[in-house]
């Protein structure tokens, strides 16, 4: 089904994930993103042919827009620039994929939330609290924190991912290390929700991932993507309704008109959903790219 790392995997040695697949270098691992999307947790046996190079450009605009705030693992996304091994493979490496640092995971989602959705939601309905951390605030669904928090969870090898408190993410790591993580990821989510919602985006929540280069932190994972983020769209959002996701809408609806029970194998995806679901990545693609390249 994935015949398209077939002859990557003949010179690489290979990790599958979901949507991207990701080559090991030595000290280096190339990401390429592909086009197969999953919902609900399942792989869709159509891709969306395109969606690679959609997420891929986001991601690659993204570390070389918030350098600034933290280094991250991108070196280049020119395959020019790949190491001779790859030039074989430049027609299906050009533009969906890109060359990184390999670093030391830090095994732990730093998640920011700007808005109350989805499991935080669930969590808060139940107990007043996310992630463990006890939430004074009167929430209805979807309003804003007064401040993004940050609710890490684990990053479990299998299973579900585990929410943890801050504390318990510090006891984890060196307290430096926590709070620097934890400091970047909300400096990273206010910057982007600032940028976003000018172009009629709010950035609900999102997901970033750090790792060790001898004594530095970088970002590292995808940042900012419609993969690892929940993107509403600003013209329809309201407090109390949990509004439609930016990106994946579409595909969604049409898996509740099929009655599809969410366990696999995904149902085929006719054209017509395929193309407008292709044209909510474009478009977020550009509000985000947009003019500030
Ligand atoms: N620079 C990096 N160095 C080492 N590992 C990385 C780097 N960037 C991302 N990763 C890891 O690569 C993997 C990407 O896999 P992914 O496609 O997200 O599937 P999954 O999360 O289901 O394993 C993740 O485990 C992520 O932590
Ligand atoms: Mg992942």
């Amino acid at each position: 089904m994935y015949k398209q790392i077939g002859n990557l995997d003949i010179v690489l040695s290979s990790h599958q994930g979901k949507v991207r697949d990701i080559h090991d270098l030595g000290d280096k691992l190339l990401i390429v993103t592909s086009d197969r999307i999953s919902a609900f947790d399942v792989v869709f046996p159509d891709p969306l042919p395109g969606k690679g190079v959609i997420l891929n450009q986001i991601a690659a605009h993204i570390f070389k827009t918030t350098s600034h705030i933290v280094p991250n693992h991108f070196i280049t996304d020119r395959v020019e620039e790949y190491p001779e091994q790859l030039q074989a493979f430049k027609d299906y490496l050009e533009g969906r994929s890109m060359l990184v640092k390999k670093l030391r995971v830090i095994p732990v989602e730093c998640i920011v939330r700007g808005y109350i959705s989805g499991s935080a939601w669930s969590e808060y309905q139940k107990t007043r609290s996310i992630g463990g951390l006890p939430i004074e605030e009167d929430l209805k669904e979807s309003q804003a924190f007064a401040r993004p928090i940050f609710t890490p969870s684990t990053k479990a090898s299998e299973g579900h991912d585990l929410n943890i408190s801050y504390n318990q993410m510090r006891e984890r790591m060196d307290t430096n290390i926590a709070e620097f993580i934890r400091d970047r990821s909300l400096e990273l989510y206010s910057w982007a929700h600032a940028q976003l919602r000018e172009k009629g985006i709010l950035l609900a929540d999102t997901k970033f991932e750090f790792g060790a280069l001898g004594n530095e932190i970088l970002l590292a994972d995808e940042a900012l993507t419609p993969d690892s983020s929940r993107f509403w769209d600003l013209s329809q959002y309201q407090v109390g309704q949990s509004p439609a996701s930016f990106d994946k809408q579409i595909v969604r609806d049409y898996l509740s008109s099929t009655g599809w029970n969410k366990q696999p194998p995904a149902p085929h995806l006719p054209d017509d959903i395929v193309r407008k679901a292709l044209d909510k990545y474009r478009q977020i693609r550009d509000m985000i790219i947009g003019d500030n390249t």
